[in-house]
């Protein structure tokens, strides 16, 4: 397994789910992790658990959908680490769960400052710090299959989510001449709080999502964080601009 030591890695919304799994294996494989979130509690647990198993980590508080927020945020990893050389925009809602009709302005809006807005937002500041760095840089987005497919009852966060894959797309063309690489991934159904709220709001949810998953089963989010890594590991160094899709097989067919 790629070895991250001297590196320096930023995870937004890394207090639960995918988030927590990435910066978790990113301080498995020797990165200094910079744990960010809005909610305070859960980004310290993270940071905890990352010290308990012997790495390192420190948490900065980043509400991705402020442009201010992400400036800080990549201030902070370089006042503590030294430099940035990872950068996770994870950090995502699901949303409100109701047909386009339904859907209100600010359901809307909301989903496009945290879920769109949080990933352009977090490519401007990492990306203007990478660019002071002779080594560049690595950065995934974590879009969803989402991204690629319509969502029935969906609409704002599939819009986000392609939005997101072509913000990557674009990033990786604009940067690839200064070393920075930008991907992105696209889970399906994972298991965290924001699927598990889902589910709770419909009885026979998870047997349907099941259905449309050939592998019969949801993601774990320790899985999502090992594409993760792979598309950061220096030995990847090839790929850039790409939309990994992480469905069990769901858009084979
Ligand atoms: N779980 C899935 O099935 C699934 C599938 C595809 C894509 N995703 C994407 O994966 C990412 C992580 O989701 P998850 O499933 O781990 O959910 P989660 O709810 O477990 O974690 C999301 C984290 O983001 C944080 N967060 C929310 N709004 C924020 C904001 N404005 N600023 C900073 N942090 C914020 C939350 O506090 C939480 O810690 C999201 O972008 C989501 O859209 C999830």
């Amino acid at each position: 397994m790629t070895s991250f030591t001297k590196q320096v890695a930023l995870v937004t919304g890394a207090g639960s789910g995918i988030g927590r799994a990435t910066a978790l294996a990113f301080g498995a494989l020797g990165a200094a992790v910079v744990v960010s979130d809005i909610n305070d509690a859960n980004g310290q647990a993270t940071v905890a658990l990352i010290e308990e198993a012997g790495g390192t980590a420190s948490y900065t508080r980043c509400n991705v959908a402020d442009a201010e927020a992400h400036k800080a945020a990549v201030a902070y990893a370089v006042a503590t680490y030294g430099r940035l050389d990872i950068a996770v925009n994870n950090a995502g809602i699901g949303g409100n769960f109701a047909r386009l009709i339904d859907q209100t302005p600010a359901d809307w809006e909301q989903m496009m400052a945290v879920n769109l807005g949080g990933v352009f937002y977090g490519l401007q500041a990492q990306i203007r710090q990478m660019l002071t760095q002779p080594e560049g840089g690595k950065i995934v987005n974590v879009a969803s299959i989402a991204g690629v497919k319509g969502m029935p009852m969906g609409g704002p966060y599939s819009a986000a989510k392609h939005g997101v894959i072509g913000l990557t797309k674009t990033a990786a063309l604009e940067y690839v001449k200064k070393k920075i690489r930008v991907n992105a991934i696209c889970p399906v159904y994972t298991h965290s709080a924001m699927v598990h709220d889902l589910m709770s709001q419909m009885p026979d949810m998870e047997e349907r999502m099941r259905r449309v998953i050939p592998m019969g089963r949801f993601g774990q989010p320790e899985e999502i964080a090992q594409a993760i890594v792979w598309l950061c590991a220096d030995e990847n160094a090839f790929c850039t601009g790409q939309a990994i899709q992480m469905d069990g097989g769901m858009t084979a067919g």
